[in-house]
């Protein structure tokens, strides 16, 4: 079982739809995944559920639901546990616990022993922030992809990441790794991307996708209608893309 975390500081950076086409593409290639919404925002479970969910990761935090309860099939070899505004207390409700930044890995210790072999990947949507949530899913992950935009706030965001992940590698969780940087809403051909590119391979050799996602209408339109990109567009350079950053994650 694979543990991925999408994550940058920054916000509006393409995480939540990274985290929604890439789970949803390893789905269609057999893969079987669990997406769990980790933002207390919920855009992730809002473009896949009809409904505002009861049970969310935060009432089984609270250990006031049991698994099943929260885990909500989308389709084959596609579930999600969501979240809501509720979870933003989970940094208050647990800061002051000795094992406060393991709550997460201990839940999925849980999942490991329900689902086992019915699950290939899990994949947080983290928030943007790198408070006690996202250390949290650090802990539990074993990769962490970073979606960004060729921009400078985006690179600042990469950089806070890449500390958080060194920190949590010398103490909670040795295994830890950044396995990818992409560029979630690109246009190749402006200057600043260029300079970009450049400036990732010196400071972060090795580390950036050969998949980058194109600027798509299509993945702006289809969260509202609850849909991924696979299934709203499926000719669209949206879903050319996320399909090859699929095979990308797969095989690297
Ligand atoms: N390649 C793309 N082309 C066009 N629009 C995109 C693309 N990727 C993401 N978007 C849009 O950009 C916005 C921000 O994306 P998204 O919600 O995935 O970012 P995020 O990093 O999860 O944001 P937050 O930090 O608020 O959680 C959304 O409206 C999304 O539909
Ligand atoms: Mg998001």
């Amino acid at each position: 079982m694979k543990i991925l975390s999408f994550a940058n500081r920054k916000g509006g950076v393409g995480k939540t739809t990274s985290a929604l086409n890439v789970g949803a593409g390893l789905a269609l290639q057999g893969k079987k995944v669990l997406l769990i919404d980790l933002d207390p925002q919920g855009n992730l479970s809002q473009s896949m559920l009809s409904e505002a969910p009861k049970n969310t990761i935060f009432t089984l935090v609270m250990q006031e639901c049991s698994l099943k309860e929260a885990v909500f099939k989308i389709r084959n070899n596609l579930l999600l546990i969501p979240c809501n505004t509720n979870f933003a207390r989970f940094e208050k409700q647990f800061a002051g616990e000795s094992d406060s930044q393991f709550i997460l890995s201990d839940f999925l210790d849980a999942v490991r022993k329900q689902y086992g072999d019915q699950i290939d990947f899990i994949i947080f949507d983290c928030p943007p922030s790198l408070g006690l949530i996202t250390i949290n899913a650090f802990v539990a992950s074993s990769e962490v992809y970073v979606p960004m935009e060729a921009q400078q706030y985006s690179l600042e965001g990469l950089n806070q990441v890449k500390q958080e992940v060194d920190k949590i590698r010398k103490r909670q969780n040795k295994e830890l790794i950044i396995k990818g940087l992409f560029f979630s809403r690109h246009n190749p051909r402006t200057y600043i991307s260029r300079d970009m590119m450049d400036l990732l391979e010196k400071d972060y050799p090795g580390l950036l996708m050969k998949t980058y996602i194109r600027r798509n209408v299509a993945l702006e339109e289809s969260p509202s209608m609850r849909q991924d990109i696979f299934q709203y567009d499926p000719e669209s350079h949206g879903a050319e893309d996320y399909s090859k950053l699929v095979s990308e994650i797969i095989n690297g």
